[in-house]
């Protein structure tokens, strides 16, 4: 689906002669003022566009207002301030927002959806604002729409979703986050929702926090590349062109608070930040993402939002982004209420501008935004060319997107067009499914198997998609006492207990405990759902993340009747398993969307061989000693963070090395896999090459995984790296019995590191001497010179 182009131009020709003799913009040919003819290069047009317009203008262009600011109740004149979304759009509001305040675009936060929440209601709010700001505004500068579309587009309930990051992280499948990326852009363009936050390219460390789920996993290259690739079908780039605006976020650490909980300070040493997490979000920034979303939280005592090392040295001077920066909902006015940096909005605008920030998500006042920077400039707290600069990228972003020359999109090909795609998310789905445990071949389940079906999660879809669903905290709002959501907006998707009865007529639902214990008699085996029911950012945050005790009591009990007891976990990060670590299978399922039901059937059934691999560790719910250590055991719950990369250490065999119950890249197949014959190549044009067999040695067609990890045997510059770091990998898929030669090409600039000692800060740089290139146990050396 494609924006609305002539019909579209041709109101947009009609508008500025209309309003022409009003506003001195003259009735002349449109050719006549550079900006507006589609022929002439963007840069040109930029320029030409920004030296007619006033201070006012250009500060509200930095400017991003939540939507709620346009409605009003219905009737209402002024009264510019709803909290409900069945209230329409007010034109007074429109007018006081777009034209009085200048301001340059508009967010959808959570729950902000329009009445009907449809795609149809979607295009027409969106149809009517950006009219509205292009036949008012003395200049008709379009709008551009923001929203979070972070596993599909979440907000209008008949949308086809996504697993949620973790889950897609698991597929490890590139070609799959591009192909998943390019569907939401269809979602996104047929409503005009052209600025997408997301990817989110944090990197997961810590199961603790409420965010886990957004990201990819726990690990740089695998983050990255799956970002890059979401980030190429989301903005669907042909050449200056961009179809969406992605985003990555949260620059950065932001997953890194020292407590697990969402927007707790980070103590990140510059190291650290620059060699583990930043290349996550280095790798969206090279494959184009047109903008980037500041973290909220704090770093080294300094809040993200005004650290002009973060915004300008690292990611401009750095990382060599030239696109857009927005800062975090509301995070400029907090540098003065929340971090107390700042007496009063000016001089936090002031703080956040000259350290990078180029448009506020500021996101409820307006005009108090235009007075604080307009003071600052003519104080000289901010130059005027940094605002220049900054609106110069964002007017580039606009003219980039196409708003200037197609506006508007056609709403009545937005409902089919937001619930399109069901078969690629339902292959998404299967391909994330990650299977744990399967002792005696307990899966697949044979055709026909009488299987009962039960617990909390089995004919749940508010469980089955997480956070950013229909609503902020889920659908229903998660049941979240703060955020009750639409009562009347249920996602068409397909339940576990649903997907298991298609595929076996005869499997029974149970919806107790007594009844599922009742009904195992005659079954042949007992699938239980479990996990966790819906959350987004703080309010997702526990302490210790495991099954709940009704959900523990539930698994002893169906373990105590003999039968095969088969675990599907519905979560968005590793759980303590409690009982659940010693069932016959356990199927770890993410938060698969809306296709999920299907997937997990697909596998179980055996119609589908489990391919996802983990992108996180997952520790043990193992009882620990009465020390509180547990020496020689699995890591257990408490021991968070860990990760698979961490340094070596003095006392490993007393369970602070790496000893998880899953770790990293794990996960299990009906059939078996080989790798062989390992060869390195290069460096040569800065990369090296990996070649090896990859066989499929069991009875099955299937995907193996196969991780590709370099080691180095004596860090002679005195700095640690991980025993494995991960610098690629790639996905074969496989007939019984056949095989295949594979290879994977890694820049040697992944092995780069931060010099100098403990307190080491200047660019990454490569240390000379033998690396080991690890596949599948095979080791083979290269040298970097
Ligand atoms: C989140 C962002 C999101 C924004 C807009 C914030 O609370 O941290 O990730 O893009 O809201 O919804």
């Amino acid at each position: 689906m494609r924006r609305v182009s002539l019909a579209a131009a041709a109101v947009l020709v009609t508008a500025l002669c209309v309003v022409a003799g009003v506003t001195g913009v003259s009735a002349r040919p449109r050719a006549r003022y550079l900006y507006l003819d589609p022929a002439a290069p963007i840069q040109s047009r930029v320029s030409d566009l920004l030296s007619r317009m006033t201070l006012r203008e250009k500060v509200g262009q930095m400017d991003q207002i939540v939507v709620e600011k346009l409605r009003g109740p219905a009737g209402s004149t002024g009264d510019c301030n709803s909290t409900n979304n069945t209230d329409p759009l007010q034109p007074a509001c429109l007018q006081r927002v777009l034209i009085a305040n200048d301001t340059g675009s508009i967010l959808s936060g959570g729950t902000d959806n329009p009445p009907g929440n449809t795609g149809a209601a979607w295009a027409e709010q969106y149809n009517t604002i950006q009219r509205y700001a292009i036949e008012h505004s003395r200049l008709h500068i379009p709008i551009i729409y923001g929203v979070d579309a972070v596993h599909g587009f979440g907000h209008p309930f008949q949308a086809t979703l996504f697993p949620q990051s973790i889950g897609m992280g698991a597929t490890w499948d590139t070609g799959l986050a591009e192909a998943a990326g390019a569907a939401t852009r269809e979602q996104l363009v047929a409503t005009g929702s052209f600025w997408d936050f997301a990817p989110v390219q944090d990197v997961a460390r810590d199961n603790r926090w409420g965010r886990y789920y957004e990201t990819w996993g726990e690990e740089p290259a695998l983050s990255g590349a799956m970002g890059a690739a979401n980030i190429r079908g989301l903005q669907g780039a042909r050449g200056d062109a961009l179809q969406v605006a992605a985003t990555v976020k949260h620059f950065a650490g932001y997953s890194e608070s020292i407590n697990g909980h969402d927007r707790v300070e980070a103590q990140l040493p510059i190291r650290y930040l620059q060699d583990l997490f930043l290349p996550s979000y280095a790798a969206g920034i090279d494959a184009g993402a047109a903008t980037v979303m500041v973290d909220s939280g704090s770093i080294n005592g300094i809040p993200a939002t005004a650290s002009h090392f973060l915004l300008t040295t690292e990611l401009r001077d750095r990382l060599g982004f030239k696109g857009v920066v927005i800062s975090d909902y509301g995070d400029i006015p907090a540098l003065q209420t929340a971090y107390h940096i700042a007496p009063n909005l000016q001089v936090a605008a002031a703080e956040a501008v000259n350290a990078g920030v180029d448009m506020a998500m500021e996101p409820f006042d307006s005009a108090g935004w235009d007075a604080a920077l307009i003071a600052d400039v003519r104080n000289g707290s901010i130059p005027m060319w940094r605002i220049n600069q900054a609106v110069t990228r964002i007017l580039t972003l606009k003219f980039k997107l196409g708003l200037f020359d197609h506006p508007y999109v056609d709403p009545a090909k937005a409902d089919a067009a937001v619930s399109a795609n069901r078969d690629l998310a339902r292959k998404a789905a299967d391909e994330s499914m990650t299977l744990l445990r399967n002792q005696n071949g307990t899966l697949p389940l044979a055709p026909g198997a009488k299987v009962v079906v039960t617990g909390p999660s089995a004919d749940s879809i508010t469980n089955m998609l997480g956070g950013w669903s229909v609503s902020w905290q889920g659908v229903y709002g998660g049941g979240q006492a703060c955020c009750a959501g639409p009562p009347n907006q249920i996602p068409p998707a397909v339940t576990v207990w649903a997907g298991i009865h298609k595929a076996d007529p005869s499997a029974v639902y149970a919806s107790s405990q007594s009844a599922a214990v009742a009904d195992a008699g005659s079954a042949s085996a007992i699938v239980a759902v479990v996990g966790e029911r819906p959350y987004a950012e703080g309010l997702g945050d526990n302490p210790a993340p495991r099954l709940t005790p009704d959900q523990q009591a539930l698994i002893s009990a169906l373990e105590a009747t003999g039968k095969p007891v088969i675990v599907v976990v519905l979560a968005g990060r590793p759980l303590g398993l409690g009982p659940a670590e010693t069932a016959d299978a356990v199927l770890m399922a993410y938060l698969p969307g809306t296709e999920g039901g299907d997937a997990v059937a697909d596998v179980l059934f055996g119609k589908f061989d489990p391919s996802g691999r983990l992108p996180v560790t997952w520790p043990s719910d193992a009882p620990q000693q009465a020390s509180g250590f547990n020496p020689g055991g699995p890591s257990t719950l408490g021991d968070e963070p860990k990760f698979f990369d961490q340094f070596p250490g003095t006392n490993s065999g007393w369970g602070s090395g790496y000893n998880p119950l899953y770790p990293f890249a794990f996960g299990l197949s009906y059939t078996t896999f080989s790798t062989s014959g390992l060869a390195v190549s290069g460096p040569s044009s800065g990369s090296v090459t990996a070649r090896f067999t990859v066989a499929n040695t069991g009875s099955r067609a299937g995907a193996d995984v196969v991780p590709v990890y370099v080691s180095r045997a004596l860090n002679a510059d005195r700095i640690l790296r991980p025993p494995l770091q991960l610098v690629g990998f790639t996905r074969v898929e496989l007939p019984a019995g056949a095989s295949r030669q594979a290879s994977v090409t890694f820049p040697v600039s992944e092995l780069a590191v931060t010099p100098g000692d403990i307190n080491g800060d200047g660019p990454r740089q490569l240390q000379p001497g033998e690396y080991h290139v690890v596949v599948g146990g095979q080791t083979a050396a290269f040298t970097l010179r």
